[in-house]
Order: structure tokens, then sequence, then C-alpha cells
């Protein structure tokens, strides 16, 4: 048995970028995203809500775990921290994380990756698979709240569904909201940043809403009470813990809410607000019944998304995927896989390995920082 694992760092996501592109990455993960929802099997598969630590200090932050087993098509479980004070503080994203992938049949690490900018593209891909059955199709005019890194992917993936002739955007920082155009550059949509005074023109203006701001538990709405377009679909990304709330009640009561994941979402979504008979379809039964919900289109809707580990697992899959096609990644053996199963100290006995887990004297550090024979660079002419 191979007792390797592929580890697929940010240079290897760097050169996933590069050779296939944003815009084509971003569509074949929503397609795969959609299908992955169409077949959803719950007799199959075990994705259970998330759950993890909260801590206040030194920084306020969560540590979650959000396991998906699919039977013989896989398991996966994505660590993802949640840092809201990073991009100021440490200029770092708030969302970091890594996915695993697991051999089904032993446990046995497969893959381990960068979740950090897999996150970001596979909440845009959600947004876009849920707005596809719930907004109407002639949208053009894209409003946005909270400017950071879910915001790029956001009007990344809705504009690969959505034929978006403007953006509108708000942030409560307006440096962030300044340099959003530049962000979004590679889109064709033009962008204006408003001002909280202009807050009530982008919601009166919007075919479609994003809400994807870091608001803090207990401070949230977002934005006041507000009538917006008969037709206006939201899809609120920030709600994703309890007491964290971006939307007014009042907004939610009048729109068909629809949750990603329900059990999740009663506990961190939007649909915090609401009775559980307000609550409306999951996110799977709107799009494995897309033609029925299609009447909801002209009239008020929300994806209350709080991020589903079944969407962890298309974009590990899909990344590990191309990695094998492309010759990306390394293979590390990081697991203590010992020549005796019942012989933990049996490891010294392999000479390979022996001699992998030997200090390494300076010499013998390559410039790429890792000890020789311990790592196995795919594609060196990266
Ligand atoms: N639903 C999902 O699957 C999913 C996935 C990832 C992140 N999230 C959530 O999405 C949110 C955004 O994540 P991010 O990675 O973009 O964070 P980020 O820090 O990059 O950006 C958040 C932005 O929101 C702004 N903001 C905070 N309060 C605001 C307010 N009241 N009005 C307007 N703007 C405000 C901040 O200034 C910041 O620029 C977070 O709450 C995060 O937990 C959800």
């Amino acid at each position: 048995m191979d007792d390797r694992s592929l580890l697929i760092d940010a240079s290897d996501i760097r050169t996933l970028l590069r050779r296939i592109g944003p815009d084509a990455l971003m569509d074949d993960l929503t397609t795969r995203l959609e299908r992955a929802i169409r077949q959803y099997d719950p007799a199959t598969a075990q994705v259970p809500a998330r759950t993890g630590l909260q801590y206040e200090s030194p920084e306020w932050g969560l540590l979650e775990w959000m396991p998906a087993h699919f039977g013989e098509q896989g398991t996966t479980s994505k660590l993802v921290a949640y840092h809201p004070a990073n991009p100021v503080g440490y200029g770092m994203p708030s969302i970091v994380s890594t996915i695993s992938m697991f051999d089904t049949r032993s446990g046995h690490l497969l893959a381990l990756m960068d979740g950090t900018l897999l996150t970001a593209m596979r909440t845009g891909a959600a947004s876009a698979v849920a707005s596809r059955v719930l907004a109407l199709p002639e949208s053009r005019t894209l409003g946005v709240i909270g400017c950071g890194t879910q915001a790029v992917t956001q009007v990344h993936g809705l504009s690969r569904v959505f034929e978006i002739g403007k953006v509108i955007v708000y942030d409560v920082r307006d440096e962030v909201a300044a340099t959003f155009a530049e962000r979004t550059a590679f889109l064709d949509s033009p962008v204006t940043s408003v001002g909280r005074n202009s807050l009530g023109d982008l919601l009166a203006r919007a075919d479609i809403l994003c809400t994807c701001t870091s608001v803090a538990p207990g401070a949230g709405p977002v934005c006041p009470e507000f009538e917006g377009k008969p037709h206006l679909h939201v899809n609120a990304v920030g709600s994703d813990f309890p007491g964290k709330l971006e939307l007014p009640a009042a907004v939610l009561r009048r729109s068909l809410v629809c949750p990603d994941f329900r059990e999740q979402a009663i506990v961190e979504g939007e649909c915090q607000q609401l009775e559980q008979a307000a609550i409306g379809p999951d996110l799977v039964t709107l799009v494995q019944n897309a033609d029925s919900y299609a009447r909801s289109r002209s009239s008020p809707t929300v994806f209350d998304s709080t991020g589903w580990a079944l969407e962890d697992h298309v974009v590990a899959v899909m990344v590990f995927e191309y990695a094998r096609e492309l010759g990306l990644g390394r293979s590390i053996t990081l697991e203590c896989l010992p020549a005796d199963p019942l012989d933990p100290y049996s490891l010294l006995a392999s000479p390979a390995l022996a001699a992998a887990l030997r200090p390494a004297s300076a010499s013998e550090i390559t410039s790429a920082g890792s000890p020789r024979g311990t790592t196995e660079r795919s594609d060196p002419a990266r």
C-alpha cells in the first residue's frame, strides 16, 4: 500500500490557477457542486453540522472542523479558523484553512491541501448554484455589503452565471470598498463603491444582493429594514455563528428563505431569526426540484449560506484531480506507518523511513528547505 500523502501547497494552487484560469475553475466547480447537490442522498452520505471551539484571547477566533463522508467516493475534512481581526492585525485573510482527504478503506491521509482560496471559491460557487434557481435570469445589478475575501468570489461566481452589468458595493471600512474594483478587475463588471449614506440606494437598485460581512455576534443587522425590488434575491453569506446576523428579520419574514443546510442554519445562519415553519426548502430540495422553484424568482428570496461541508468535499476532490492530471503537489510520508503494524517502534527497522527521519545535516538541506529523501516534487518545472 502507498504510504505517501500528496501535499498540495500554495504554490501548487497558484500554478493551478495560472494553468486552468480562475474562470474555468469557477465554472468547473459550479458544475460539479450543482451535480453533487442534485445527486446528494443522505442515506449514503454523512455530512454532519460543523463543530469546533471559540475563544476570546489572544484574539477573538474560531476553529471548526467540517467532515464529509461519501462512502467509496471518499472522505474529507476541512479545518477552518475564522479570525476577523486578521486582515488589519496580521495582514492575513479572516478565514484560513486546510482540507484533508482520506482513503475511506484505511483512514490513510491521501492529500493535504490549502483550504483558504478553496473556501472562498466554493462559497462563490454555492451562491451561483442557489441564485441560478432563485434569482431572475435577467438580473443585472449586484449589490454587495462587506467587500473582503468572500465578496470577490461572490461577484466572480455570480458573474459566471448572470450577465452582471453593474456592481454596487459598501463596506464599513471605506478603504476596503475603495480597492474592490481593483481586486475584481479580472471581471468585466464596472464597480461603484458607496458610503453609508448611499446604502439605501444600493439596496433599492440591486437585483441580487450579497451580504458577506464580518459583523460580530450581536452587532447585526448590517443594513436597515428596506423594501428592495420585488424580485430581490439575497445571498446571505456572513451569518455563520450563533448571534451573527446580517439581515433585518422583516426582510427574512417576507422572503422565501432557503438554507444551505437546515440543521446548521437554524443554529448559525439567518434561520436563527425564523420559526421552523417559516423556513423554506434547503439547497438540496431546491436544486433537485429547480423547475418547481423557478416561480419564486419573481418574489423575494434569500439563500442562507452558512457553509456546508459537502461544498468543501467537492472543491477538494476537484483540486486533487487537477493536481494528479497536471503533476502538481509533492508526495510526502507524513504518517508513521511501521513495517509491523502492531509494533510502532518497527518504524526504526524500515531503512527508507529511518533515512528519511534521520535529522538532516545542514549540507543535506535542499534549496527548497526540505531534507533529502523526505519529499518528491512531482512538478519540478514549476
Ligand atoms: N457561508 C459561507 O460558506 C462562508 C464562507 C466563508 C466565510 N463566511 C463568512 O463570510 C463573512 C466574510 O468573510 P470574509 O472572508 O470575506 O471576511 P473579510 O474579513 O475578508 O471581509 C469582511 C468585510 O466585512 C466588513 N464589515 C464588517 N462589518 C460590516 C458591516 N456592518 N457593514 C459592512 N461591512 C462590514 C469588514 O470591514 C470586512 O471588509 C464572515 O462572516 C465569514 O465568517 C461564510
